[in-house]
This record gives structure tokens, sequence and C-alpha cells, in this order.
């Protein structure tokens, strides 16, 4: 099997990557980065010189290493907004995609909602995209409804459509499925939310990765995403609110940072987006960030999109083929193929696959009421990264060979 796109700068980039060998120096053919992806040397070089001779702390210190590492800071932030079309004063540094929609529930959602709203929710979101919302929920009363999938797997917004009423407030929908990789029409969820005065929050944490994003052409009011999955550090991610949205929000966690004037009679608080990062912020991680986005750019969203949808297609054509092979999710997905092979355990096919230093996940994705959906336990899961090749294909389709042959 060979691609056919002519793309040299995607197929060199597997050296600037040096996880994806084995402690033996043989290739680890790593098809898990929809968990998380691996890192570039731009930004482990990044991170280390963050870490390294450039670090000090930032926003306080009167000393001139302070003052740039606060430029830095900065002007990561900069280039995380112009990565995702956003405005610099409209990205928050959280913890990652699960710290974001936290805080967007406990922020704007405890100020928002109240008794009898509505929150409308897909069947395929990930746990981080619906505990957030139940405990909120659960504190305002009000109440979640769950949009169901088309029979190809993807959120079906002319069902969406038929269930929203003036009473919904939010709908919080995944913007590509971390499972099937269906691919959301989020202008078109935007224009369903804003005719019954509703925002669209969009988990952003499987788009990213693949796919130019643009929040104002998504049309959506927030967007939320993690570092570690777009080939940057764990320990911080991002929230865009839109500006007059962000704002209007009240702070939800207090300390140091994120004010103007502390008195014990009263604190007042310092601007967004500055008033939601309490705390030393995560300095080195938001540098090697940018250098993450960088790297990305460098190769082009539209390239990496393109390669990784030639690897679906023919993962799916092969799997597709085979006749005890259920494939979930639709032919388009972005990056991820989950299926389950006849007999055998998603876990154990993950493990006798790890024996050929082929790297799969297996288990429900933190998505439960997906597979409950589907009607199965677990998924195995194939997700591609820029890195990813036809190599990697063609191991895990020897490594599934080898599983049903273990199997009888
Ligand atoms: C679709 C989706 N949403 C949310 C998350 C949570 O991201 P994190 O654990 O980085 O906060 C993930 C990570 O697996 C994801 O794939």
């Amino acid at each position: 099997m060979s691609l056919t796109i002519d793309q040299p700068r995607i197929l060199d980039s597997r050296a600037d990557f040096p996880g994806l060998v084995t402690g033996e120096g043989a290739a680890w053919h790593y098809l898990d980065s929809a968990a998380t992806a691996q890192k570039p040397r731009a930004v482990i070089h990044a991170m280390s010189k963050a870490l390294g001779e450039d670090y000090a702390t930032v926003h306080r210190g009167v000393y001139a290493r302070s003052a740039e590492m606060t430029l830095a800071f900065e002007a990561a932030r900069r280039r995380i907004a112009q990565f995702i079309g956003g405005g610099e004063d409209e990205i928050v540094f959280t913890r990652g995609a699960t710290e974001a929609i936290n805080l967007v529930a406990n922020s704007w959602g405890l100020a928002n909602f109240k008794p009898g709203d509505r929150i409308l929710l897909s069947q395929l979101e990930h746990h981080s995209n619906i505990v957030p919302w139940q405990m909120v929920a659960e504190r305002t009363g009000a109440e979640i409804d769950v949009c169901p999938l088309t029979e190809d797997h993807q959120i079906d917004l002319d069902a969406a459509e038929a269930i929203l009423t003036e009473q919904h407030r939010l709908l919080a929908f995944g913007h590509v499925s971390n499972v099937l990789g269906s691919v959301l029409d989020a202008p078109r969820a935007a224009r369903l939310a804003h005719n019954v005065g509703a925002k669209l929050l969009l988990d952003g944490c499987q788009s990213a990765p693949h796919m130019p994003v643009n929040v104002a052409e998504l049309g959506c009011d927030f967007y939320v995403f993690s570092a570690h999955k777009v080939y940057g550090p764990t320990g911080i991610g991002a929230l865009w609110a839109r500006g007059e949205i962000l704002d209007a929000m009240p702070a939800w966690e207090g300390g140091g940072s994120m004010i103007d004037r502390v008195t014990f009679e009263k604190t007042t608080y310092a601007a967004a987006p500055q008033k939601f990062e309490a705390g030393t912020p995560a300095i080195a991680e938001a540098i090697a960030f940018a250098a993450a986005v960088d790297y990305v750019d460098t190769i082009g969203l539209d390239h990496i999109h393109a390669h990784e949808a030639a690897l679906v297609t023919q993962l799916r054509a092969e799997l597709g083929a085979m006749n005890d092979v259920t494939l979930f999710g639709p032919a388009d997905a972005a990056g991820i193929v989950s299926f389950a092979l006849d007999g055998v355990h998603p876990h154990d096919l993950g493990t006798i696959l790890d024996e050929a230093n082929v790297a799969i996940r297996a288990g429900h994705h933190c998505a439960q009421p997906l597979m409950d959906y589907l009607g199965v336990p677990a998924t195995a899961r194939a997700s591609f990264g820029l890195y990813s090749s036809d190599t990697d294909v063609d191991a895990l389709l020897e490594g599934i060979a080898r599983t049903r042959r273990i199997f009888g």
C-alpha cells in the first residue's frame, strides 16, 4: 500500500518525533494520537529552554528575566488565539479541555441557568462534556436533553432542530468525536443554537489536531481544546469564548493573579482573561504549546487533514472488506477509526497488537453513553497523527490477522 498524495514534509516528519521508536530502537506503530499526540523535537526543545535558561515567573517580577518570560507567555496566548482565529483577550489558559468545560459550566453556567432551562448534549460526547453539565444542572435545576445520532454516527442536527426550544440555553457538542471521528456541521449547529437564543460550546479536542479551525467561521460561542493532542505538552489547554461573553462571566477560582485589588472588605477582579487564571500559570507549558502550533502550522492543517483522511480511507477499506469486523463511524471520519473484531475483546486485540509494537486504544474511550448506544462494552480505536503512515496501517492489519489466528 502506498499513499498517493505528494506530501514530502509530512512523510519526513517521523524523524521529528523521538517517541516513535521502541526502547530497542524499532519502529513503534503509534495509533493512539487521539488520546495524546507524540511530541516533536521543537516542542521538547521549547519546553526544556523555558524550564532551563529562560525560566522565571510571569506577571510579577521586576527583574528582566521575569519581564521577558511575561512577554513570551503573552506571546504564546496571542499565538494560540491566532491558531483558532480568536482575539488574544479571548483565550484563557486552562489545564486542558476538561478544565475549560468545567470553567464554562461553573462560571457561565451557574450564572445563566435557572430551573426549567435546558442543555442539549449529544449521544457521542466525551465524559468531559457530560459530567460538568450534569453537576451544574443539579445545582441550578436545569435539565439535559440528548441529541441522537444519524445512521452513519454523526450528531443528527435535524433531530436537534426538532428538540430545541426557547428553554434551551446551551448546546455543547463535540466538534469531532473522539470515538467515531464524526465531524459536526458546526455552522449549522451554531445557527440552530442562536435561533432559540442559546449558545454553542464546541469541544474541539479532536478537531484542533485534525483540521484548520476558525472560531468565527464555525460560529460557536465557546471552543475548548487541549495542547497535548496538538503535539504540545500536557497540563495546558485553552478556552476561547466570544469577548463579550467572557467579559460578563463571573470569576470561578480565586487566588493570586486574578485580582485587581484585595481588601478584607471587598476584592475586585482583573479583566478577562486574567480573571480566570488564578495562581501561577503553566509557564513553560504555554510556551511549548505555542511551539506546537508553530510546528503544526509549518506543515499545514490542510495537509495534515488530507494525509490522515487518506489513511482513514485506506484502513476503513481494508477493515470493511473483512467479514468479521464491524466498523463504527462515518466514511469521512477525521483521523479516527473505531472497530470491533468478532469474538475478540478489544483489550485482547490491543494486548496482542502491542507485542508487535502496534499501539491502539481499547475501551470505552470516556464515552460510556456512546458505547451503550452502539451496544458494545468497548471498541478498538486506531487514531492517526501527522506522523502516521501506511506502514502503521500495514502493521495493524498484520496484527489483526495474527490475532485472528491466535483466536482460531
Ligand atoms: C473529545 C474529547 N473531549 C475532551 C477530552 C478531555 O481532554 P483532556 O483530558 O485533555 O482535558 C478528550 C480527551 O480524550 C477528548 O477526546
